[in-house]
């Protein structure tokens, strides 16, 4: 740390630029791993690799099966999200989903929003704001990874209704104002966010979550910043393992960097940038591995210059807060300000598997406090920016954590400012998803001749014709309609909205077919598919393509039986289709009780129920899928490959 004469260093950087043509950044081992990438945005999954510590690599949130969302809709409808949201890519979307964001927005979320299982919120290359409303919630979820989001001014919601991974919609409690929160969830990279200003916590990790990692982010202006383990009573947090690395904490912060309860933490290469209570504390004995951070305690008046705080248990019968139960250690810390460190217990080492593993910088690449960070801030950032990348030496007294939160606020416009070889890039925002295949208009509807469908077919909004060629498909006097005559019909424009009175009656005057909307895998599920394919059996032949009702085909595509069947296990059928007339099902004569439903009824659109919701965009890959499946597995359509697997597990 010989010179931290930054004007001096500055004219140097760039003379070392202008004469070596390039040097590796020095950026941490998370940012050299996908930013040091000329084309990151064509390949964004490879984030998924690059994480570190106790979450380990993502595997899990990547390759071919992942489908690709982009939010284009900032609005928030907690209940029944709308396709382009990011609610509806987060919670509803059935599938693993790598979510990108279509252009800079500021998203208002009405609920906390439930984030489910293999769920990636990728913000580089958009400037996305989660502000002013309800918080991120991972809720017994797995593999999510939450990347590059601005999440500020978070507020407690007045309770409501809250739709939830799996559909069920329930009520939400009264939001906590925390910005994320982990409630026993494992497997979580928390990357690249800067958290400000919530009304509770900027991110607790509670209630036996574990295997997390919180890289890279910048947590300013905030009360209680972090909590590790929620309540000191719950001692199934022994287990919880957080990774807290690369990250800025500071300025305008008080406590929690973080506050940790029975679990281990290994806190590593951040830059504490003052704090008022204590940076990192606890209670009920947790471990703590302090390495290579840089801690500058504040000038303020009153404010703390001891880094750690231990705090007496207030649980019930929790034991263990005992003095020989703590392990606080600092390896490699740097102290600025006259910022001290207790040390209490053993040296605990992570004990990181292959995956998980990485070397620590020293505290020196952490940035120095000598830097006044605004009026260095007020120099040109591309100045910076080439300065930060040419230089080893410059970089390493500006470091990780300074490198990483920056160059993400220069992503200002959408776009990303990179590190690379010794020359800033602009790299523009991602590249446009491939133009979506539009769906044709739906496939015509094939009704029995019956006189119910004949009269329906005089309806305005639809044009009809008999099959075979030639037979009348006028009204038929009568129910003497021969057997093989089908109405084919196509809808005219898009349908009216169902009445309630029709809908109702619809519903009620089918079978039980409640089934439609439980869980995936549930056993209604299981045995409304197979009801389902019964049903489709008995009509059709061997090796007759079918249309598929599934959420994602909605009855527009034909497949062979076997892909419907494993369509409808994995996305479910589309949820308004009660009345399989698409499958041959009679569109019910039942609710013909008089001219004025004629309306009602003869809309066989209204009848299949397509879903609006789920009608428009449905992502183009999702189906491609489960083909791509079958080539690599050398399957042939006919058979479901559930069914197969399902069958295997009964035995
Ligand atoms: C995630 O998957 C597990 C099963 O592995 C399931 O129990 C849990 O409910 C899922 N959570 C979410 C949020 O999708
Ligand atoms: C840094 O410099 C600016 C003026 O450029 C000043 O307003 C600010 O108070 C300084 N901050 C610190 C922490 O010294």
């Amino acid at each position: 740390m010989a010179n931290r004469n930054v004007p001096m260093l500055l004219p140097l950087a760039v003379l070392f630029l202008l004469g070596s043509g390039g040097v590796a950044t020095a950026a941490n081992v998370i940012d050299r791993c996908w930013r040091g990438q000329r084309n990151w945005a064509a390949d964004r999954q490879r984030l998924a690799v690059c994480s570190v510590g106790f979450a380990g690599k993502m595997r899990q949130n990547r390759g071919a099966g992942v489908v690709a969302y982009t939010v284009t809709d900032p609005s928030d409808d907690p209940v029944r999200p709308r396709p382009g949201t990011l609610r509806y890519g987060a919670t509803v979307l059935p599938a693993k989903v790598w979510i990108t964001f279509a252009r800079d927005m500021r998203i208002r979320l009405a609920q906390p929003l439930y984030v489910k299982n293999f769920t990636t919120i990728d913000g580089r290359g958009a400037d996305v704001h989660v502000a002013g409303g309800a918080g991120i919630v991972l809720y017994h979820a797995r593999d999510v990874i939450v990347h590059g989001l601005h999440v500020h001014d978070c507020r407690a919601q007045p309770p409501g209704r809250v739709v939830v991974p799996g559909g069920a919609v329930q009520p939400s409690g009264s939001g906590d104002g925390d910005a994320i929160r982990l409630v026993a969830s494992s497997k979580v990279w928390i990357d690249h966010n800067t958290l400000s200003r919530c009304e509770d916590g900027l991110l607790d990790v509670t209630v036996g979550s574990t295997d997390v990692t919180v890289s890279n982010n910048w947590f300013h202006d905030h009360d209680k910043v972090m909590l590790l383990g929620h309540d000191d009573g719950f001692t199934t947090d022994r287990r919880m393992r957080v990774t807290v690395a690369f990250n800025r904490f500071g300025p305008n912060v008080n406590q929690r960097m973080p506050r940790i309860r029975h679990g281990y933490a290994h806190v590593v290469n951040n830059l504490y940038d003052g704090w008022r209570d204590y940076a990192i504390g606890g209670s009920m004995g947790p471990s703590v591995k302090s390495q290579g951070n840089l801690f500058a305690a504040s000038g303020g008046a009153g404010d703390n210059k001891k880094v750690t705080r231990r705090m007496p248990a207030v649980a019930r019968g929790g034991g263990g807060g005992g003095k020989d139960q703590w392990h606080l250690h600092s390896v490699g810390d740097a102290f600025e300000n006259g910022a001290f460190f207790r040390q209490v217990g053993n040296r605990v080492r992570p004990n990181y598997n292959r995956h998980q593993a990485f070397s620590a910088a020293s505290a020196g690449d952490v940035l120095p406090a000598g830097i006044n960070m605004s009026s260095f801030l007020k120099f040109s950032l591309s100045l910076i920016s080439i300065a930060l990348s040419s230089c080893s030496r410059w970089q390493q007294e500006l470091g990780p954590a300074y490198l990483s939160t920056k160059a993400l606020r220069g992503s200002g416009r959408g776009h990303i400012w990179a590190f690379y070889r010794g020359r800033q890039r602009r790299l523009g925002p991602p590249p446009p998803l491939p133009a979506r295949r539009r769906l044709g208009p739906p496939p015509p509807v094939l009704v029995p001749h019956t006189p119910a469908s004949a009269a329906a077919a005089s309806h305005p909004r639809l044009r009809c014709r008999c099959e075979p060629r030639g037979c009348s498909s006028g009204r038929i006097e009568g129910a003497g309609a021969a057997s093989d005559r089908r109405l084919r019909c196509r809808r005219l424009g898009p349908p009216p909205p169902l009445p309630l009175r029709a809908a109702r009656l619809l519903v009620t005057a089918g079978m039980d077919r409640s089934w439609i909307n439980s869980r995936l895998f549930s056993k209604p599920h299981l045995d409304g598919v197979n009801e389902f394919m019964k049903f489709v059996l008995e009509r059709f032949d061997e090796n007759a393509e079918i249309l598929c009702p599934c959420r994602w085909c909605l009855n527009r595509i034909h497949r062979q039986k076997g892909h419907v069947e494993d369509h409808l296990y994995i996305y479910g059928i589309a949820s308004t289709y009660t009345r399989w007339i698409y499958h041959g099902e009679q569109s019910d004569a039942g609710i013909n009780e008089n001219e004025d439903h004629l309306d009602e009824h003869t809309s066989f659109s209204e009848d299949v129920g397509i879903n609006e919701d789920e009608e428009e965009n449905p992502p183009d890959r999702i189906p491609d899928m489960v083909d791509e499946l079958y080539i690599a597995e050398g399957q042939d359509g006919g058979k479901s490959m559930f069914a197969a697997i399902l069958d295997e597990m009964k035995q």
